[in-house]
């Protein structure tokens, strides 16, 4: 029975403008959802919404069966170490830590261990030990995706995951995103300027004239 880990209902946000009205988003276990629109439209904000960083003007987000804007700062706590996998637009890793030792803190405090077979499938294996600043920016980001994937977490909300990587690190990155959520019955919500990686998931959306509209 698929469950549903993510449902946002009418959703609207206002910096100094208007952003986006009305939007509508739910997201089922083993299903991969993109959001694709211009630079500037609102994505990552929408990201911050359904992934308990930022409390929307008007609208409910209702996550893994919590309503997560009445919740107490300790169960948002609690939610987002074990349950939610967040890939940053910018990633965000120790810099003056080794690689390996970026993907054990996030594992310890989730209480798992890390997965060897990930990092081979990533491709990042060998540079393990290497400190992160010095690594090259695509090597980093898979890192990061190798630190979230780590904590098994069961929504995963990633902003341009690819956005860094060539074509074939890029599919290779979306391998592992979708064979992680179909193993362990996960959800993939992702935002991409990448019109072929928005393909590769379920569904998509467009983030246009302030209206989140789905397009497949
Ligand atoms: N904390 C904030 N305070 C005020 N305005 C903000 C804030 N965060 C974002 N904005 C504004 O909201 C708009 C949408 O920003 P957002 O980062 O969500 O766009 P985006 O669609 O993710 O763009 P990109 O594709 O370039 O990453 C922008 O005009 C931005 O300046
Ligand atoms: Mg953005």
């Amino acid at each position: 029975m698929p469950q549903t880990l993510l449902h946002a209902t009418q959703i609207s946000h206002h910096f100094d403008l208007e952003l986006y009205r009305n939007v509508e988003l739910k997201l089922e276990s083993s299903r991969s959802a993109a959001i694709l629109g211009r630079s500037g439209s609102g994505k990552s904000t929408l990201l911050h919404h359904f992934s308990t960083f930022l409390k929307p003007s008007q609208g409910r987000v209702i996550l893994l069966d919590r309503e997560i804007y009445t919740l107490k700062d300790a169960q948002i706590e609690k939610l987002r170490r074990y349950e939610l996998g967040i890939i940053f637009q910018f990633h965000y890793l120790f810099k003056g830590m080794s690689a390996m030792e970026n993907i054990e803190v996030a594992t310890m405090l989730a209480g798992e261990e890390i997965d060897e077979a990930l990092l081979e499938k990533l491709e990042i294996s060998e540079v393990m030990g290497q400190k992160i600043s010095e690594l090259s920016g695509g090597q980093q980001q898979r890192v990061s995706i190798a630190r979230v994937l780590s904590k098994k977490p069961k929504v995963i909300f990633a902003d341009e995951p690819t956005g860094n990587l060539d074509k074939e690190t890029a599919n290779l990155v979306m391998d592992v995103l979708l064979d992680y959520i179909h193993i362990n019955e996960a959800g993939l919500l992702l935002v991409t300027h990448d019109e072929e990686m928005a393909k590769r998931c379920d569904e998509s959306y467009r983030l246009e004239e302030q209206r989140l509209e789905r397009i497949v």
